[in-house]
């Protein structure tokens, strides 16, 4: 038997393709597992009336982690056109398997490394090495949402918002909410496994990434919390910066930052930003993290346009595998993964057609296991 059992979901479009380039390295690599094959994606709505099939749940339940493709998602009204006539009018509705993911194994870590590789011709800057920490479950992601906006609610927001008042004439139908929930303990456990990363890995600062002055409630209740855990780790410098002024702030001195920790929402938005400035949708990985289990994914989505057409980028799915195997506590097979991919982006032989060059995603994943 192996060592480890790794749920193995492809997803849809380039998933698929990605995630045949990352076996290959993972197979060179020599780690000793056994990989389940998962259904998820848009096919398993369309014909099943879920993306996310139950016996997917089972294997997660018995496997040690994931790897994760892509899926393709779409809007409410497509959701249900494409649904198999049997399902239609059974009032199905659609959730993003990837948010239920993280809510049903509460994978309430998103850890986003985003490091410039030396030689990359897509990065902003050589010198960035940042890594974003983002809470996974709460926040403006939650999933508490109204539309139309139940009476009941209507009355009590009444009571106790004299904000809610300005809103207190609209028709119900004519208004929507999203609410914005966040607990101490979420926000105390982010921040600590920012600052626990932070001192694992030798980074000097952490910056907390909210709005306080205006998310009175639910960023104050962040930054609180943040600064009481700072005070954990004297050796590591603790600072805090609003959101908007982070997206400029990033862009000006990248190198001015190590390690963030978000909200879900904001962590969303400021891990795309660091994405790109080191190459990308081709270079940015995740992984979410639970207490038990975790699953890792490259963060871009199925790009049906490139579908079967082995020619995206897969590095970002390697680096997600490096995430997997740093995770599992192969940390020799991770530097190796880490040290392949650092070599052939050096050597700037392979390159697929977003770092300018011809090479299919076949090609990248056989010069990385060439390299390791
Ligand atoms: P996308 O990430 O699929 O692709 C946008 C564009 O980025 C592509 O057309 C391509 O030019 C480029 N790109 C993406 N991955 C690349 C790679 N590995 N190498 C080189 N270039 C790459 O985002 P889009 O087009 O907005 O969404 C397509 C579908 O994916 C939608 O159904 C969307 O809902 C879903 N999606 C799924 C995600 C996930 O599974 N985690 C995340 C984002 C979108
Ligand atoms: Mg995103």
């Amino acid at each position: 038997m192996a060592r480890y059992r790794i749920a193995w979901m492809p997803g849809d479009g380039i998933g698929v393709d990605v995630m045949k380039a990352a076996r290959i390295v993972l197979d060179r690599v020599g780690l000793d597992a056994d990989y389940v094959h998962a259904d998820i994606g848009w096919e398993f709505w369309c014909q099943e009336g879920d993306a996310l099939p139950e016996r997917t749940c089972k294997i997660l339940r018995e496997t040690d982690c994931a790897l994760f493709g892509a899926i393709t998602s779409k809007p409410k009204e497509e959701a249900q056109a494409e649904l198999v006539p049997a399902l239609q009018a059974k009032g199905l509705s659609y959730r993003s398997p990837i948010v239920r993911l993280r809510q049903d194994f509460n994978l309430h870590t998103n850890l986003r490394p985003c490091k410039a590789y030396k030689g990359n011709p897509l990065n902003y800057r050589d010198d960035i090495d940042l890594v974003v920490f983002r809470e996974n479950t709460e926040g403006l992601y939650a999933g508490v949402e109204f539309h139309p906006v139940p009476q009941a609610l209507a009355d009590v927001l009444g009571q106790h918002s004299p904000q809610w008042k300005r809103f207190g004439k609209v028709p119900l139908d004519e208004v929507a909410i999203s609410t914005r929930i966040m607990t101490r303990g979420g926000c105390r456990s982010i921040v600590t496994r920012a600052f626990e990363h932070a001192k694992q890995r030798g980074y000097k600062k952490v910056t907390l990434v909210e709005k306080p002055n205006i998310l009175r409630e639910t960023g104050g209740l962040m930054t609180r919390v943040a600064r009481a855990v700072a005070k954990d780790y004297p050796q590591i410098a603790f600072d805090e910066a609003n959101v908007d002024a982070m997206c400029m702030w990033l862009i000006k001195n990248p190198n001015n930052y190590q390690v963030l920790v978000c909200e879900n929402m904001f962590g969303d938005i400021i891990s795309d930003l660091c994405g790109q400035l080191v190459g990308g949708l081709g270079f940015a990985s995740s992984g979410n993290i639970g207490d038990k289990y975790a699953v890792f994914e490259p963060t871009h989505g199925s790009a049906p346009k490139y579908t079967g057409m082995d020619k995206v980028n897969p590095i970002a799915t390697f680096l997600a595998a490096k995430l997997m195997l740093d995770w599992l506590g192969e940390a020799d097979k991770a530097t190796r993964l880490d040290g392949a991919i650092a070599t052939v982006i050096a050597a700037g032989k392979a390159r697929t057609y977003d770092m300018g060059g011809k090479s299919t995603t076949t090609e990248m994943a056989l010069a990385v296991a060439a390299a390791l």
